[in-house]
C-alpha cells in the first residue's frame, strides 16, 4: 500500500517511563517499573493514523546508534519506516511517574544535531513519496540543532508545489516562519499560540480571536487546544468549542498528537467542522485513556467522540 500521509519527526525520542513511588530529591530512589516507548511528535501521529487504517509513513531523523527500537515500532504499527539514519543516538526522554505523591518529572534531553545532508536526505524521501501519491504531511514537533528556524516553511511550500497539504504542530521559533507560509491545518496549544502572539489566551474568547486571526491569515483550520478547557476550531466563518467529558487519565503522553491524527483523519474523509472537532477529541481522549502513545479500539473512539460537547461559536 502506497503511503497516502506522511509525517516529519526531525528530533525523535525514545520515551523511558520509570516508576519510582515516593520519589526522591537528593536520595537513592528505587525505580518499580520501566517502559520504553519509541517517541516523537511525528512518530506518535503516525502511529494513531496507521492505527485507524490509513497508509502512513514515518519521515525524519534518527540515529543510528539505537534505531532498532523505532524499526521495531513501526513494523509493530504497520508504517512504513520512511526515516534517514544520521550520526549518534536518538535522546531518550525520562519521565520519572511516581503514583505515590501522584508526580511526574520529566528529563527531556538535547537531540541529535542535523546536518544539510540529512536535511537534504529527508527532502529527496519526501519527494519520492509525494511521487508515489502522498496526499498529507504532518510537520509534527521542534527542529534538531543545525536546522534553520525556516526549515519548516520551506517543506510546506514545497509540498504545496506538488499539491500535498500540510498540517502543523510546533511551537517556539519553527512556529512563526511556519504559519507564514499557510499550512492547511494548524494545531498549537493555547499557550503556543500566545507565546507566538506575545499575549496570553486565558479565555475561549480571547483563543477565538486569536485562531481567527491565523485565519484570516490564509491558513484552512486552526485547532486550538486547551488541555482539559478542550479545543476552538475555527474554518473559514465557521468556529466551535469542543468540550471533553470528564475521563479518567491514564497518561497525558501524546493526547496532543492524537489530535493532529483526528483532524488529518477527519480532512481526508471531508468531515464539517462540528464533526472534524468531535473525532479529533474523541482521538485525544483514546491517548488520554491508555498509558503512552497508544489509541484503544475504533469503537471506543466512536463512542467517546458521543460525549464530546460542541457549542458553536458567534
Ligand atoms: N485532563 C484532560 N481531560 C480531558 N481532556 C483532556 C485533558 N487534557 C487534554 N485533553 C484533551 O486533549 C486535547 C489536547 O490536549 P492538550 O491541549 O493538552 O494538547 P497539547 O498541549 O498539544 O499536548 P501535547 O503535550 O501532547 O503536545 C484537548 O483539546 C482535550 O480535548
Ligand atoms: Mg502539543
Amino acid at each position: 500500500m502506497q503511503p497516502t500521509i506522511a509525517t516529519l519527526t526531525l528530533n525523535a525520542a525514545i520515551d523511558q517511563t520509570v516508576t519510582v513511588p515516593g520519589f526522591t530529591l537528593d536520595a537513592v530512589n528505587r525505580v518499580e517499573a520501566v517502559q520504553l516507548d519509541a517517541g516523537g511528535k511525528g512518530i506518535n501521529v503516525a502511529s494513531f493514523l496507521a492505527h485507524f487504517g490509513h497508509a502512513t509513513a514515518a519521515a525524519g531523523l534518527l540515529g543510528r546508534a539505537n534505531d532498532a527500537l523505532f524499526a521495531q515500532h513501526f513494523a509493530q504499527a504497520g508504517m512504513l519506516d520512511a526515516c534517514t539514519r544520521c550520526d549518534g543516538a536518538t535522546r531518550t526522554n525520562v519521565k520519572i511517574v511516581d503514583p505515590a505523591q501522584d508526580q511526574v518529572t520529566d528529563l527531556n534531553f538535547p537531540g541529535v544535531t542535523a546536518s544539510a545532508a540529512d536535511l537534504a536526505s529527508v527532502t529527496e524521501t519526501l519527494a519520492r513519496l509525494t511521487a508515489r501519491g502522498l496526499v498529507w504531511l504532518g510537520l509534527c514537533g521542534s527542529l534538531p540543532a543545525g536546522l534553520g528556524a525556516d526549515t519548516y516553511a520551506r517543506l510546506i511550500t514545497e509540498a504545496h508545489a506538488k499539491g500535498v497539504k500540510v498540517a502543523l504542530d510546533t511551537s517556539g521559533a519553527a512556529l512563526g516562519p511556519a504559519l507564514a507560509a499557510r499550512p492547511d491545518i494548524v494545531k498549537p496549544n493555547a499557550d503556543e499560540l500566545g507565546a507566538y502572539l506575545g499575549r496570553a489566551l486565558t479565555t475561549p474568547e480571547a483563543v477565538l480571536e486569536a485562531a481567527r486571526e491565523l485565519v484570516a491569515q490564509g491558513i484552512g483550520l486552526v485547532a486550538v487546544s486547551m488541555g482539559a478547557g478542550g479545543a476552538v476550531l475555527v474554518r473559514g466563518t465557521g468556529a466551535v468549542h469542543a468540550r471533553p467529558p470528564r475521563i479518567a487519565v491514564a497518561s497525558t503522553v501524546g493526547a496532543g498528537d492524537a489530535m493532529v491524527a483526528g483532524l488529518i483523519h477527519a480532512a481526508t474523509l471531508g468531515l464539517d467542522l462540528a464533526a472534524t472537532a468531535r473525532i479529533a477529541t474523541a482521538f485525544s481522549l483514546g491517548a488520554l485513556g491508555e498509558i503512552g502513545p497508544r489509541l484503544p479500539e475504533r469503537a471506543r473512539i466512536e463512542e467517546l467522540a458521543h460525549a464530546v460537547e460542541i457549542t458553536a461559536l458567534g
